[in-house]
């Protein structure tokens, strides 16, 4: 099977016991909702959608987070900000509703022309409507990244169903990245920005790669370096080994977060700069091939031995995960997603240009599908020229930190003055969303409170 290359944008975990301690500790249960697998023309049967349920105050408003391409429980996790502060404050009737063909939410038959944005809409309206204690219950959405573009799409498509959306590094201008630059070119201004020297000393590792892949008489070298749990055999391992590091560079760049994330295993507070670090002792006080490639090996177990349990790492194997299976059919029919690196001056990884030739036949390969690239800006509106297209949307908060790797993708202006744009200066992947910490920034605090004034107009609070 030929797989489809991508970058997911959430954080991609399994779910823990961790996870299931902490919604229930929360006072959530899990309540199943059954609709049709096609909404549109209905009969071929139905689907049960995994929900997060916590009930508030029947006079209460309705919270609810739209869920993206991740167990739901993840994304509990993830939006703090929604189950410990907003939940409680408002006695909100909170929900977190999973997305079909994700987690425990998958259909009797896995046919995939029911995967599309339209359904997953069409299960959060439903869901919604059953939800509200009666007609004139405000509603809110939440999500962050894949999820906030869907709460954006559903302010859109659904605003008799909900009173305002909060959309947190939603990526929705992603596809007009042509050649897919922005997400590595930002990564690269993370570890840029930690330390100059620090990306410079990461594109020289890339290098000594690229020149191993070449030299057999390295590969046992190599595998023992990175651990491989089964040795190098060719050098298109070892340029995926490189796709491996790059992987989790650009993770630890999403969660660069001011403090410690600490739900499966322990990802360090400030990941880049602690990467940075420990490229800096590696490449100190010479410089020595093997022993740059030891400091990126090292820099590599911080996202995949963040449990401190992994034997050995397997960089060549594509995942076969029902969320890597789902997500790479997503983003090879509606989410175009352009990705790729272009090494000095552009980035400091490896050469990869993006050719959407090459991913178009990709997606006919494992999928059988053809990308179309015109679907979801017409039927959502983010056009290049999406001020005229959305001059009628409102209460809609598009949040972006200036650090994320997604925020290529995100708004920076907004259509009209009843949306709002908020940068989080300093700001990761959807930090606003997160539980609130006493090592936040000052931006994320004032985001916040910026997003809940408009949360209450919304809800016509008068606490
Ligand atoms: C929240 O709502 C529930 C259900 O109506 C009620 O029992 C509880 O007292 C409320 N809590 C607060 C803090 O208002
Ligand atoms: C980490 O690096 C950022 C720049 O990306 C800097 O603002 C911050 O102060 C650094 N934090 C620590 C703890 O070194
Ligand atoms: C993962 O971390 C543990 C604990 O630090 C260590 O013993 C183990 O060797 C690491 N695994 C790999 C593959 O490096
Ligand atoms: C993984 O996918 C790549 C294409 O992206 C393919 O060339 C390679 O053979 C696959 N590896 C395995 C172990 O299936
Ligand atoms: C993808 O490839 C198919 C088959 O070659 C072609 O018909 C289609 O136009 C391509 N898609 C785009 C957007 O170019
Ligand atoms: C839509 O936006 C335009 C331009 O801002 C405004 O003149 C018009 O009244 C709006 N229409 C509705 C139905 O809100």
């Amino acid at each position: 099977m030929n797989w489809v290359k991508f970058v997911l944008l959430g954080i991609l975990s399994s779910i823990s016991h961790a996870e299931e301690m902490l919604y229930l500790q929360a006072g959530y249960f899990v309540e199943h909702f059954t609709v049709p697998l096609d909404h549109i023309n209905g009969d071929p049967g139905l689907i049960s959608i995994k929900t997060l349920l916590h009930i508030g105050d029947p006079n209460g408003p309705l919270f609810v987070y739209t869920g993206n391409e991740s167990p739901i429980e993840d994304f509990f996790y993830t939006a703090g900000w929604l189950v410990y502060t907003l939940g409680p404050y408002y006695n909100a009737t909170v929900a977190f509703i999973e997305h079909r063909y994700y987690g425990d939410s998958l259909p009797n038959q896995m046919n995939y022309a029911y995967l599309n944005t339209d359904q997953v809409l069409l299960d959060f309206a439903q869901i919604i409507m059953q939800l509200k204690p009666s007609e004139s219950t405000p509603v809110v959405v939440f999500g962050g990244s894949y999820g906030g573009m869907l709460s954006a799409y559903f302010r859109i498509k659904f605003s008799h169903l909900v009173d305002g959306a909060i959309a947190s590094s939603a990526p929705v201008l992603e596809y007009l990245d042509k050649e897919g630059m922005g997400l590595m070119y930002q990564t690269t201004q993370d570890y840029f920005d930690a330390y100059p020297n620090c990306a410079f000393n990461i594109n020289d590792g890339f290098n000594i790669l690229d020149n191993f892949a070449q030299n057999s008489y390295t590969w046992n070298g190599l595998s023992s370096i990175f651990q491989t749990c089964s040795p190098i055999t060719s050098s298109s391992q070892v340029l995926a080994l490189e796709d491996w590091l790059s992987n989790a560079l650009e993770t630890m760049a999403q969660l660069n977060y001011p403090y410690p994330t600490t739900l499966n295993g322990y990802t360090p507070a400030f990941p880049v700069n602690v990467s940075c670090s420990i490229i800096g002792v590696y490449s100190s006080p010479i410089k020595n091939m093997w022993r740059t490639l030891q400091g990126l090996a090292k820099v590599a177990g911080l996202v995949y031995n963040s449990t401190g349990t992994t034997t050995c790492y397997s960089p060549w194997d594509n995942s076969t995960s029902q969320t890597s299976i789902s997500w790479g059919y997503q983003i090879c029919t509606e989410l175009m997603m352009p990705q790729g690196s272009y090494g000095i001056p552009y980035d400091m990884f490896p050469s990869r240009p993006y050719d959407f030739n090459t991913f178009n036949a990709s997606c006919y390969q494992t999928y059988g599908v053809y990308p179309n690239p015109e679907w979801y800006p017409i039927n959502y509106g983010f056009t290049p020229f999406y001020v005229n297209s959305l001059k009628n949307l409102s209460n809609v908060v598009f949040s972006w930190g200036s650090e994320d790797p997604w925020q290529t993708g995100c708004l920076k202006e907004a259509p009209n003055n009843n949306v709002r744009v908020i940068k989080i200066f300093g700001g990761a992947h959807h930090l606003d969303l997160r539980r609130p910490n006493r090592n936040d920034p000052q931006s994320v605090i004032s985001a916040r409170n910026s997003e809940q004034g408009l949360i209450e107009q919304w809800i016509g609070w008068s606490g």
